[in-house]
């Protein structure tokens, strides 16, 4: 073996022992998996590290409004609807209604349908109906690439000093930390850019999926 099959055997039991010790799937997880694979839906859901690192964030922003952009299945809204308390709501906007409707039976499923909803249309069409429920605690952006900077901006009116933003496939193989010509990695690199400097957040890019190639890019919205 070379040094770099090496490297990437122990990224990968490195990830797969974390998952085992801190980000274990229970049922509702687990069939949501399958309902999706079940539909015809893509395979390209948060890891349970990035689950359990979302649940870390809202603990620590004691949130009890979340918001996410990008629903597919819902994993990612359950493992967000879990770190809520029972009063707790979480928001989640899907624009393909087939994948809206496995979210639902998800959400059911899992039980956590009392505090999680999907609304379902473009996000840049339902985003200024949230007005009168912000603001939110956390926001998870995790749907289409080029227009997380517009998804940003949205996010900023949304939020409140303390809140957390969280923005998935914001390192994709480094790609998305330089110019592209690609427009989807155009829109992550400018996502980048605009937090990295952003004097109103404290921001950082976290390789924690894909063989640490990918990742979250998280923000705190400055008191
Ligand atoms: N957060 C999910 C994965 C989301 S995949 C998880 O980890 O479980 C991205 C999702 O965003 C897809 O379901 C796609 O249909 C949706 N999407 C793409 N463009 C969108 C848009 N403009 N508005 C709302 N949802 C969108
Ligand atoms: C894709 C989208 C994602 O949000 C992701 O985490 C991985 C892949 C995609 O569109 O291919
Ligand atoms: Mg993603």
């Amino acid at each position: 073996m070379t040094d770099n099959k090496n490297l990437v055997a122990l990224q990968q039991q490195i990830e797969a022992d974390i998952t085992q010790l801190f980000a274990a799937e229970d049922e509702g997880l687990q069939y949501t998996l399958a309902a999706a694979k079940e539909a015809g839906l893509p395979q390209i859901q948060i890891s349970p590290i990035q689950g359990k690192f979302l649940q870390f964030l809202a603990a620590a922003c004691q949130a009890r409004k979340i918001l996410e952009i990008g629903s597919l299945a819902g994993y990612s809204g359950i493992w967000l609807a879990r770190s809520l308390p029972a009063s707790g709501r979480l928001i989640t906007l899907e624009v393909n209604p087939r994948h809206a409707e496995v979210v639902s039976n998800s959400f059911a499923r899992a039980g956590v349908d009392n505090r999680a909803g999907v609304r379902v249309g473009k996000a840049l069409d339902l985003l200024p109906q949230l007005a009168s429920e912000a603001p939110f605690d956390l926001v998870f952006i995790d749907a289409d690439k080029q227009p997380y900077p517009q998804y940003l901006d949205w996010a900023l009116r949304l939020t409140r000093p303390g809140s957390i933003i969280v923005a998935d496939n914001c390192i994709r193989g480094g790609t998305a930390l330089h110019e592209s010509k690609d427009e989807a990695t155009a829109g992550l690199f400018e996502y980048n850019r605009r937090i990295a400097s952003d004097p109103r957040l404290v921001s950082l890019a976290l390789p924690m999926d894909d063989d640490f190639t990918d990742g979250y890019a998280i923000a705190v919205v400055r008191s």
